[in-house]
């Protein structure tokens, strides 16, 4: 597999106390990665990290395959709290960012329209951004992270601040950023948003990653499962229960926590068997949310 990102035991210490340590994760190639984690755990310190702005005490990081420092301006980048040029329309403020990172003329004007349309800021590309809402002003953000031909994006708090229907637009297009070929390196609070656009999120407490994986394998809740099923026969159903501890739950359906590997075939083979209707079959899934909740209140221990 290759990777856009990979860090290896990097320890970052102000003045004496760690921010990070020895903290070790691996960005695959057109991915979207999550990090996770409570306020003053590091992430903002990660981010400067990886870009250059900070230099690590201990450890390596390494962009694109290649040592850091070599590649710091291929990396394109939402600032947690961004700070624009107002006088600029959002066209001028974009095709100026256009000029700097080299395109000039019509390609430069081919690159600032795609942005503006990627990003739903067509209509108000000609308005001087003092007059954009703060949602307006995180589209530019996301369309000046992605001017450049870096493959690398990070984002630090992108939903900060924005409406639940802007924080939707927005999760959208940056789950459409596989489209530019883009792997994706996000901060957010707003776990739920992760939880969709994420294939894997490291979770960084205190400083540390404490859990780290692909995001559909880690908040699987293995063996316990869901029986969406309509059954007749309350009497097999009464002896299913008994038997294989299958227990009913909120909405009508029932759940298992499977005992004995085999045991959800017989429930399902016994259903069948019962002319039950099953209307759906699937493991439990924990949601981001509670799986961060527990997971900090672990090492809170
Ligand atoms: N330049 C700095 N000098 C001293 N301490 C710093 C500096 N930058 C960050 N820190 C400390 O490092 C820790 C991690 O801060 P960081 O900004 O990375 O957290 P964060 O996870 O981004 O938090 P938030 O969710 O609030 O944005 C905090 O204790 C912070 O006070
Ligand atoms: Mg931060």
């Amino acid at each position: 597999m290759e990777y856009a990102l990979e860090l290896n035991d990097v320890t970052k210490k102000f003045n004496g106390r760690s921010a990070l340590e020895n903290v070790s994760f691996s960005v695959p190639s057109d991915s979207i990665y999550g990090i996770i984690g409570r306020n003053g755990s590091g992430k903002t310190t990660l981010i400067r990290l990886i870009l250059g702005f900070l230099r690590p005490c201990r450890g390596s990081i390494q962009i694109m395959g290649r040592q850091y420092g070599a590649s710091c301006t291929k990396i394109g980048y939402l600032p947690e709290f961004p700070d624009y040029h107002l006088l600029f329309t959002g066209r001028e403020y974009l095709t100026y960012l256009a000029g700097l990172c080299g395109m000039a003329g019509s390609s430069a004007a081919a690159k600032v329209s795609e942005l503006l349309e990627a990003t739903g800021m067509t209509g108000a590309a000609e308005r001087r951004m003092a007059h954009y809402s703060k949602g307006m002003l995180q589209k530019i953000g996301i369309a000046q992270a992605l001017i450049s031909s870096s493959e690398l994006v990070i984002l630090d708090e992108p939903f900060s601040g924005l409406d639940p229907f802007a924080q939707k637009e927005l999760c959208d297009i940056i789950a459409g950023l596989r489209a530019f070929n883009k792997t994706v390196l996000i901060c957010s609070h707003i776990l739920a948003h992760l939880e969709k656009i994420c294939g894997s999120v490291a979770l960084i407490h205190g400083g540390h990653i404490i859990r780290q994986g692909q995001t559909s394998s880690l908040l699987r809740k293995r063996n316990n499962y869901i029986f969406d099923i309509e059954i007749a026969d309350t009497k097999t159903l009464d002896s299913i229960c008994r038997e294989y501890g299958l227990g009913a739950a909120q909405g009508g359906v029932f759940v298992m926590s499977e005992k004995t590997p085999g045991d959800k075939e017989k429930v399902l083979k016994r259903l069948i068997e019962s002319n039950a209707r099953i209307n759906a079959f699937y493991e439990v899934r924990e949601s981001l949310d509670d799986y961060f909740n527990a997971a900090v209140a672990g090492e809170a221990h």
